[in-house]
């Protein structure tokens, strides 16, 4: 008897696992204006709000209706933005924080409750960047990109989470990068950090889930490098299959993930080819493939965002 639910067990598996695999085709091919849901009126939180993706999205959140709440440690860039999202007439808060530092993030997460309220969207977005070799690269900086890249999700989602779980609604994103699926040359500590944010993510979505709390949403998203200046300098080989985007089609892209409620997110689309294959292929190939993609060149002219933008 035992054997039989067992083999049943695995048969029930497999015709879900078809299913489902259906069920995504079809829903590839429904356009993604179909599936958009409403989050006008939503208090939405966005780390690293004063520049670059930060900034683009407080904009698309406010269009939408939404009333924001904006941290970074760039005060000015901050303020800036608030400044620029207002005249969309939702209400707008900006506070300055320094995401490296946890008790800076739990004092911020208690004001935020008292001053403004129950964050429903919470966008991990706040990131930085080394550049440099292991050994070339002091340790505080190591230190500091595993605070910004992904302890501080630790601290905001335990911050905010608890309501959202209560509720049973709100909606967590976390912005990776595809250095957190491939690991690149002079990127141990930021592929590393974004490696555990992609890990955070999907670990948090199996406990949400493990919960019963399938109202609380997550999405990760893993671009390719972007023109916003963080990363100024980088060039990548096949330009035509890994590009450079352009900060206006990321944030389409996440907004578009976000009230389409999508999980895993890669951009562009030929990364959903690019990254299964580095788990398909012996190691030597992959590493053929990343040659001729010229991944472990493109940091090679790295700038970076300079200290006076
Ligand atoms: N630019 C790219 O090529 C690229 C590619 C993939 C993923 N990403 C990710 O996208 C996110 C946004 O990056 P971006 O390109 O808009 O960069 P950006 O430099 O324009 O924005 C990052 C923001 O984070 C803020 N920040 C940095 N340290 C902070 C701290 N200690 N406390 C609070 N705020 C802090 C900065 O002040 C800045 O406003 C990052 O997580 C980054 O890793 C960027």
């Amino acid at each position: 008897m035992a054997v039989m639910a067992e083999i049943l067990d695995l048969l029930r598996v497999l015709v879900l696992t078809i299913y489902y695999i259906v069920e995504s085709w079809v829903l590839f091919f429904i356009p993604a204006s179909m599936k958009k849901k409403n989050i006008s009126g939503k208090l939405v939180l966005i780390t690293g709000a004063g520049s670059g993706l930060g900034r683009l999205m407080a904009n698309e959140f406010a269009k939408l209706g939404c009333n924001l709440v904006l941290w970074d440690v760039n005060e000015k860039g901050n303020e800036e933005t608030a400044a620029e999202v207002e005249k969309y007439g939702t209400t707008v808060k900006a506070y300055k924080v320094d995401l490296s530092n946890r008790e800076a993030v739990y004092e911020a997460a208690e004001k935020v409750k008292q001053e403004v309220g129950h964050v429903q969207i919470l966008v991990n977005n706040a990131g930085i960047v080394t550049g440099k070799k292991l050994l070339e690269s002091p340790d505080h900086m190591n230190v500091k990109t595993f605070e910004v890249n992904v302890f501080a999700h630790f601290w905001t989602c335990k911050a905010f989470l608890p309501k959202m779980i209560e509720a049973d609604s709100g909606h967590i994103v976390n912005i990776a990068s595809s250095a957190g699926l491939v690991g690149v040359n002079m990127l141990t500590d930021y592929c590393a950090s974004k490696f555990a944010c992609v890990g955070f993510d999907e670990a948090l979505r199996e406990e949400l889930r493990d919960m019963g709390k399938l109202g609380v949403k997550t999405t990760v998203i893993c671009p390719v490098f972007i023109n916003t200046g963080m990363f100024d300098g980088v060039t990548m080989k096949q330009a035509w299959l890994c590009p450079l985007l352009e900060p206006d089609y990321v944030v389409e892209k996440i907004m578009e993930a976000v009230l389409t409620e999508q999980k895993f997110v890669v951009v562009p689309k030929t990364m959903y080819i690019l990254h299964p294959l580095k788990s398909l292929l012996p190691l030597k190939a992959s590493s053929l493939l990343i040659d001729w993609m010229g991944a472990n060149r493109s940091m090679d002219e790295f700038k970076g965002r300079q200290k006076s933008e």
